[in-house]
């Protein structure tokens, strides 16, 4: 497995292979997540990319950059392990040299649901994958449906900048009590982590409803809100019933595609979860 540090190091590693690309960005501290998007490129593509790279830009000044998880050496002998061909691994200082001073913005995708909540975070997801899709130059590349709206902001993304990228999109993967596994779940105390598979079943409760006809946006974001809102301990930052595609909100009947989503901080921890609605 090849390790490689910089824009230089992957450019010309990259000269030299051949046949189909597939890619898989992280942030590391992998979990099945991860490695179920990683088997899905191995048994499509030639060659499996991966990148571990806590981006900066995407974090807030308030938000987790620092204490974010991380352990690259059990990172590395994980992908090792799923035959891996290569790793990316870039420095901050040669992501951001000093002189940076070019973002990617999705104007409209990037202001709803964690965009209105996490200001800048699209703006710096954006940027870096646009950075890392031009170190790797894969012919597809995975992003998990647990990061709803990333997904759709990174297929648009795609779509208006003419990128020759294939978005393949692997299914959220779930410990056995329904919740969304995730690198941040480390930082539940026991506690908190006995309470967090509500979320999960909220969004169920609702999709439940909506599979058995129930069709109003607002009365599924409430039986959401009255599910999590059994246990104090959460606190539900938002619920969203949203066009599948553009993200706008949904006031009234539920026509077409959707996304259920939603935020909510246990304790200091922001968790995020959704299911997909198809009437
Ligand atoms: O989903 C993530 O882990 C990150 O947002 C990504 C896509 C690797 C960009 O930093």
């Amino acid at each position: 497995m090849e390790l490689l540090r910089s824009p230089a190091e992957m450019h010309r590693w990259r000269a030299g292979v051949r046949g189909m690309v597939g890619f898989v960005p992280t942030m590391g501290y992998l979990h099945e997540g991860h490695l179920s998007l990683v088997r899905l490129s191995r048994q499509r593509d030639d060659v499996t990319v991966a990148s571990i790279f806590v981006n900066p830009t995407q974090f807030g000044p308030n938000e987790d950059f620092e204490r974010y998880p991380r352990d690259e050496a059990r990172d590395l002998a994980l992908l090792e392990a799923e035959g891996v061909h290569a790793v990316y691994l870039p420095s901050v200082a040669a992501m951001y040299p000093p002189g940076y001073q070019t973002y990617v913005t999705v104007e409209e995708l990037s202001k709803r649901l964690e965009g209105a909540a996490r200001p800048g975070h699209f703006r710096g997801v954006a940027t870096v994958v646009t950075k890392l899709f031009g170190a790797v130059q894969p012919h597809r590349a995975y992003f998990g449906k647990k990061d709803a709206q990333q997904l759709r902001l990174i297929r648009r993304m795609v779509r208006d900048l003419d990128l020759p990228v294939e978005i393949v999109a692997g299914e959220t993967v779930r410990e056995p009590d329904g919740l969304a596994m995730s690198s941040r779940n480390v930082y539940l105390a026991p506690d908190e982590r006995a309470i967090a598979p509500l979320l999960y079943r909220g969004l169920c409760a609702a999709r439940d409803a909506f599979i058995a006809g129930e069709r109003d946006a607002e009365r599924l974001r409430a039986i959401v809100r009255e599910v999590v809102g059994q246990e104090p301990r959460i606190a539900l930052e938002y619920v969203s019933v949203a066009d599948d595609e553009t993200l706008e909100e949904i006031e009234g009947r539920v026509e077409r595609p959707a996304l259920l989503s939603l935020a909510a901080r246990i304790g200091s921890t922001r968790l995020i979860d959704n299911v997909e609605l198809a009437p």
